[in-house]
């Protein structure tokens, strides 16, 4: 049966119920055949994805009604079913419902939305913030408007890869230097002395997925030197570091230094959302050209009410980041006695170097059968070669708990 398109404007409900369906078939299935090649491959390299269902969320969960540990969860400061951020969370949500309804420059922008923003910029210690949906958002919608086709973006070898993203969608030449090796920096940034337009330096200061940290104040010096800007993705060490929790940069002192702070509200605050401190005429050119914050939703109300009361929290209890890396020490500690490497890891985030994709894996599945979550960390998160379970400590995580999963993985990583 044919289909004419000409005649689309004047069928009928009727004509439409029995308009042809394409049926699977061989066609489809043989198109699907490069689908299936990828899949095998990554399976056969140890590399297979799948997201597991969780039926709870937190440091400490039950699952099919036994304990299990979980070091895999990035609400570091347990904050995740705290009863003020619920409370703040539900009173956003009474006030405003479930949406923001529009995008921040047409109707999306609510009281709680710059309320947020002036609380994230003083902590900070900037003159403005602005909030983001995402981390990742946040990412590529400032790095996006900081450099363009015609300027140079210098990355730590590791940068989160929405960071690498952001950098390819910017157009600007990518300049990869050495991990928190200032030296290589510096020769990298003397090798493009003569290059005009605008440079930018992006590091983190906690890195996710080695738990180590950024020279911040040796390449703060490199950027002034060079007339570089700098951002800096705080994603790890907000909430974790620094006084209330407002993270390494306001720790080390280096908000005049560092162009742009970044962060996220899903991790140490529990919640979902990114944001960016910055000058307030760098957040305005940001409202005003920014694309992950222009062609989106704002935010929800109740997340941005979650992330107002995690700061509650870090303003009323402000050694909670304190207690977490004094545990972290701790578990390090016991990992170390038992002669395991944890790279160079000084933060909540220990990795356990492993090495081969499939022990890793296997690992991680032998330590789960013994309630211990601790995901294995494979390519291309993490370079070829380097497979590792990554270890999150939280506040929901006891010194037994700690003493019981340090031995559980020191006998399992031995054998
Ligand atoms: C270093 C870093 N930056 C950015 C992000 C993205 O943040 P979000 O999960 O809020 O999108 C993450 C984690 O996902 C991260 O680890």
């Amino acid at each position: 049966m044919g289909y004419d398109v000409r005649n689309n404007l004047h069928i009928t409900k009727y004509d439409l119920r029995v308009a042809p369906i394409p049926q699977v078939g061989e066609s489809a299935a043989m198109n699907e055949n490069w689908i299936t090649q990828q899949l095998d491959e990554a399976k056969n390299n140890g590399l297979e994805r799948a997201a597991r269902v969780y039926p709870e969320v937190g440091g400490v969960i039950k699952v099919d009604g036994k304990e299990v540990l979980n070091f895999s969860s990035n609400d570091y400061l347990d904050l995740g079913r705290h009863r003020h951020v619920m409370d703040r969370a539900r009173e956003a949500l009474d006030q405003y419902g479930i949406g923001s309804t529009a995008s921040r420059l047409v109707t999306g922008t609510l009281p709680i939305h710059e309320e947020l923003e002036a609380r994230i910029a003083k902590e900070k210690g900037y003159e403005s913030a602005l909030v983001f949906g995402s981390g990742y958002m946040a990412n590529a919608g400032t790095i996006t408007v900081l450099a363009g086709r015609d300027d140079l973006i210098f990355a730590d070898k590791l940068v989160h890869a929405s960071m690498i993203d952001a950098c390819k969608l910017s157009g600007a030449k990518l300049v990869r230097w050495a991990h928190n090796d200032v030296q290589a920096l510096e020769k990298r940034l003397q090798q493009y002395a003569d290059s005009k337009g605008r440079k930018l330096i992006i590091t983190e200061s906690v890195f996710s997925m080695d738990g180590d940290i950024a020279p911040l104040k040796e390449i703060a010096e490199l950027a002034s030197n060079y007339e570089a800007m700098l951002m800096v993705d705080e994603a790890h060490s907000t909430g974790t570091f620094g006084p209330n929790g407002a993270g390494l940069v306001r720790e080390l002192g280096q908000e005049k230094a560092v162009t742009v702070s970044m962060g996220t509200m899903s991790k140490a605050m529990a919640g979902y959302g990114g944001y960016v401190a910055c000058t307030s005429n760098l957040r305005k050119l940001l409202v005003h050209s920014s694309r992950a914050f222009i062609y989106t939703t704002a935010p929800p109300p109740a997340v941005i009410g979650a992330a107002l009361g995690a700061m509650d929290v870090f303003e009323a209890s402000p050694r909670l980041g304190y207690i977490l890396q004094a545990n972290a020490d701790y578990f390090r500690g016991l990992l170390h006695a038992g002669g395991l490497d944890t790279m160079d890891s000084q933060s909540q985030i220990i990795p356990i170097a492993i090495g081969d994709n499939e022990k890793a894996l296997a690992l991680s599945q032998q330590l789960r059968e013994q309630g211990i979550i601790c995901a294995a960390i494979r390519p291309p998160t993490v370079p070829a070669g380097t497979a590792r379970l990554r270890i999150s400590i939280t506040l929901a995580h006891l010194v037994d708990h700690l003493e019981f999963a340090a031995k559980a993985i020191i006998k399992a990583v031995k054998k």
